[in-house]
């Protein structure tokens, strides 16, 4: 079996992978990719920079690669990411105010639009809360438009592509007592109660070694189901993939009705990120590692 196979059988969940456009012509890559994986996400073909390099010059063909490779083996495709304060065009990040308002909204309009039907998931914004551990926002251009643009963002993506689940997307929000996860769950309470489209949370779960995985991550991944939302872990690397780590990782969602689903940031070591921590569940040659087999064990 696979891990695409063994998650679909858990309850229709997902087990996907980022992918790079340029890594499509290496077979290698594409033979572990077409095998083991359900769902993508682009690791940078949907971001803003490369999405509207020119403002209101749209262009899609990386992106399109990869859905199209995607789609073709029914894979499903996660949207990433409409609105963030980093790989932001220089257009973008030299505009403020009402200017730099009108053109995320665009941006997040012309983007969902262009992709619905074919995305299941977008990461409306990504990374929003700062890490000074007071549950602040984290300043940044769009932060400065107003504190009301994360849910300007998510009412334009819901008219945009009213089918697509839309998600709020972060790290550092793994442990439960955390302030920033806090801020993050009164954020998401704060919109289900007023009524802002919001459907799901991602915890991207870039852990930096075994003893940076909380023990309360469970904990945290059943809070934010208890609000009303899907939960996914949509980044997930581990420095030097411990095996027990990615295990309780995998427990912790398999134990969570509304966890529907991980996706690795990466294929093999050797397209990571973090190339350099080995953190994935392939070697650079495309072996399975000992957390791969972990991982599959617990699906
Ligand atoms: C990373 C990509 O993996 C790199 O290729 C790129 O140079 C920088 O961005 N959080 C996110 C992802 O939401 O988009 C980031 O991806 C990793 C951290």
């Amino acid at each position: 079996t696979t891990l695409g196979a063994s998650a679909a059988a858990r309850d229709g969940r997902f087990f996907g992978t980022a992918v790079a456009a340029s890594r499509l012509s290496d077979t290698a890559y594409t033979t572990i990719l077409d095998r083991e994986f359900n769902a993508v996400t682009p690791e940078n073909e949907m971001k803003i920079d490369a999405t509207e390099p020119n403002q209101n010059q749209f262009t899609y063909t990386n992106a399109e690669r990869i859905v199209t490779h995607a789609r073709g083996l029914g894979m499903q495709v996660r949207g990433h990411t409409l609105a963030w304060h980093s790989q932001q065009p220089g257009w973008m990040q030299s505009l403020s105010g009402t200017a730099l308002r009108n053109a995320m909204l665009n941006h997040v309009t012309q983007v969902a639009t262009h992709f619905r039907g074919q995305v299941t998931w977008w990461d409306v914004v990504n990374e929003a809360f700062s890490d000074n551990g007071d549950g602040s926002r984290r300043d940044s251009n769009l932060q400065r438009t107003g504190n009301d643009w994360i849910e300007a963002a998510f009412r334009a993506a819901r008219t945009a592509d009213p089918d697509a689940k839309l998600c709020y997307n972060d790290y550092n929000t793994d442990n439960w007592s955390s302030a920033k996860t806090q801020a993050v769950y009164r954020m998401v309470q704060d919109f289900k109660s007023r009524g802002v489209p919001i459907d799901c949370v991602g915890l991207q779960s870039h852990f930096t070694g075994g003893s940076s995985y909380p023990s309360n991550y469970r904990t945290t991944l059943s809070s934010f189901a208890a609000l009303g939302v899907d939960v996914h872990i949509t980044e997930l690397d581990i420095t030097n993939a411990p095996t027990a780590a990615y295990t309780n990782v995998t427990n912790d969602c398999l134990a969570v009705a509304r966890c529907k689903g991980i996706t690795v940031w990466g294929i093999r070591d050797s397209d990571s990120w973090r190339s350099g921590e080995s953190p994935l569940l392939f070697t650079s040659s495309g072996g399975k590692k000992a957390a791969y087999t972990s991982v599959l064990t617990a699906l």
